[in-house]
C-alpha cells in the first residue's frame, strides 16, 4: 500500500515509520523544510527510544520518504493520514482544528482514484464530517472516504505501542475504506490484535474517553494518596490491593505529582468543552482537570512544608523535569509549576534531566541546569525527585548524602522505600506513604 502522512510531529513520524516498517511505502510530508531536511539527513526532531534506527532502516530500504511537496505522494496514495497538531485553542479550551482543515483542503485538490483520508490526530466528535464536507466542496468529483483511526501511543513506548497495540479502532461507514484499513494493519492480525470497526463519531469519542478515563484513574489514586497521608496508610499497597481486581486493573494507579504531557491535559479539556456544548456535562472529567492542575502546584507546598515552612535562601535540587521518563517533552510537566512556586517562595533551583534540559529552558527561568544528578545535588538543602528516570532509581545514596547540605529527600514518584531511606540516614518523604 502507498501511504501519505501529513504532519511529522510525534504521531505522524512514529506512525509513518511504523507503517513503512510493516512493508508499506510511506511519504511523510511537512511544510517545515528544515524539519524535512533534518529527517532526510537522519536527524530525528523528537526523543523516542528506537525511532532513529527504525527511520534509518526504512529510509535505507526505500520505503520511507520525507518531502515538503505533497503532490506526488498524495496522488499515488491509497491512504492519506492527517496527523497534524490539534493544540488547545487560546481562550476557550477547544481543540484548534485549523491545521486539520487546511490539510483536508490540500488533500482534496490532489487525490487521484479512490483514496481513504484518515484522521489520526485526536479530533472532536464530528470533525470527520467536516473533513468530508471540505473535501467534497473543494473537489466535487473526488472518490474518497474519511476514516477516524485514533492513535493511542505513549511517548517513550511509542514504537511498541504502535506495533503491538491493545486494539485498533477504525471509524467509518464505508466498507471499501475498511478494506484498505485492514490491509494497512494486516501485520497486526497475525498478532490477533482486535480491530474495532465502528462509526466515525463513535471512534472519535472513543479516543477522548480513553484518555479521560486514564486521567480519572491517575487523579483518583492521587487523591487516595493524600488521604493515605492523613490516615496512616500506604497508597502503593492500596493500588495493589485494588488493582488486582480485574475489573479495576493495576495500570495507571501510580500516585505522583499529577499528570502532564501533550495528551491528557489537552484532551480532557477538549472533551469537557465538547460535552458542555452538547449539553451533557462530564462532571467527573471537569473535577479531574481542576484537581490535577491544583495538585501540580501543591507539590511545591509539599516541599516547602517538608523544609519547615520556609525555603527562602534554600537550594532545591530537582531530579527529572520532563513530564515522564524517556522523553524530552516538557509540555504541562509538573516540574514547571513546582519550580515556579519554589522560586516565588525564595528558593534557588538546580536541576538535572537526562533528556529535557534544553526544552526545559523554554519553560523555566533562573534554573541552574547541571551536568548530572550528583552535580545537581551538590550543596543543595533538599533533593526532589520529580520524574522517575531509571538512573534516579539507583543513585549512590552515600554520595548523595555527602553532597547534600542536609540529607533531605522528597520523592514525588515513590521510587525509594521509606524505611530503607530512614535506615540510610535520610529525612525522607514521598507520596501517600506513611510507612
Ligand atoms: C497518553 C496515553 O497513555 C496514550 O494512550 C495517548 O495516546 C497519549 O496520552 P503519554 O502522554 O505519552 O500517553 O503518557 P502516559 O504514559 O500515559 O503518562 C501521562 C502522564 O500521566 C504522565 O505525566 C505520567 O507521569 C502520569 N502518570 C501515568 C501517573 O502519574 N501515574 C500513572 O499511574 C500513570
Amino acid at each position: 500500500m502507498r501511504v501519505a502522512m501529513i504532519g511529522t510531529g510525534y504521531v505522524g513520524l512514529v506512525s509513518g515509520t511504523c507503517f513503512a516498517d510493516f512493508g508499506h511505502v510511506v511519504t511523510c510530508i511537512d511544510k517545515d523544510a528544515s524539519k524535512i531536511d533534518a529527517l532526510n539527513n537522519g536527524r530525528i526532531p523528537i526523543y523516542e527510544p528506537g525511532l532513529q534506527d527504525l527511520v534509518a532502516k526504512n529510509v535505507a530500504e526505500e520505503r520511507l520518504f520525507f518531502r515538503t511537496d505533497p503532490k506526488d505522494a498524495i496522488r499515488e496514495a491509497d491512504a492519506v493520514f492527517i496527523a497534524v497538531g490539534t493544540p488547545t485553542r487560546r481562550g476557550d479550551g477547544h481543540a484548534d482544528l485549523s491545521y486539520v482543515y487546511a490539510a483536508a483542503e490540500e488533500i482534496a485538490g490532489l487525490i487521484d482514484g479512490f483514496t481513504v483520508i484518515v484522521t489520526k490526530s485526536t479530533v472532536p466528535v464530528g470533525t470527520g464530517d467536516e473533513v468530508e464536507a471540505i473535501v467534497r466542496r473543494t473537489n466535487p468529483d473526488a472518490d474518497f472516504a474519511v476514516v477516524s483511526n485514533p492513535e493511542f501511543l505513549r511517548e517513550g513506548a511509542a514504537i511498541s505501542d504502535f506495533k503491538r497495540p491493545d486494539r485498533v479502532i477504525v471509524g467509518t461507514e464505508s466498507q471499501r475504506a475498511v478494506g484498505v484499513m485492514q490491509e494497512l494493519y494486516r501485520p497486526l492480525f497475525l498478532n490477533e490484535t482486535p480491530i474495532i470497526v465502528t462509526r466515525r463519531r463513535t471512534s472519535e469519542l472513543t479516543k477522548y474517553a480513553a484518555n479521560a478515563f486514564l486521567a480519572v484513574k491517575i487523579t483518583f489514586i492521587n487523591e487516595i494518596a493524600d488521604l493515605c497521608e492523613k490516615v496512616g496508610a500506604n497508597v502503593q499497597e492500596v493500588s495493589r490491593g485494588i488493582g488486582l481486581d480485574n475489573r479495576i486493573g493495576s495500570k495507571f494507579l501510580h500516585a505522583g505529582p499529577g499528570y502532564g504531557g501533550s495528551c491528557f491535559p489537552k484532551d480532557t479539556l477538549a472533551l469537557s468543552r465538547i460535552a458542555a456544548e452538547a449539553g451533557s456535562n462530564l462532571k467527573i472529567v471537569d473535577s479531574v482537570i481542576e484537581v490535577n492542575a491544583a495538585r501540580k502546584k501543591k507539590m511545591a507546598d509539599k516541599v516547602i512544608d517538608f523544609m519547615g515552612g520556609d525555603v527562602s535562601g534554600k537550594t532545591v535540587a530537582l531530579l527529572g523535569l520532563a513530564f515522564k521518563p524517556n522523553t524530552d517533552d516538557m509540555r504541562e510537566a509538573p516540574s514547571i509549576d513546582i519550580v515556579e512556586k519554589l522560586q516565588a517562595a525564595g528558593a534557588r533551583i538546580r536541576a538535572y534531566d537526562p533528556a529535557s534540559m534544553e526544552e526545559a529552558g523554554k519553560y523555566m527561568k533562573d534554573v541552574l541546569f547541571c551536568d548530572g544528578p550528583y552535580h545537581a545535588i551538590e550543596n543543595a538543602d533538599v533533593v526532589v525527585i520529580v520524574t522517575e528516570w531509571d538512573q534516579f532509581r539507583a543513585l549512590d545514596l552515600d554520595r548523595v548524602k555527602s553532597l547534600l547540605k542536609t540529607p533531605k529527600v522528597v520523592d514525588l514518584r515513590n521510587i525509594y522505600k521509606p524505611d530503607y531511606m530512614k535506615d540510610r540516614g535520610f529525612d525522607y518523604t514521598s507520596v501517600g506513604r506513611t510507612y
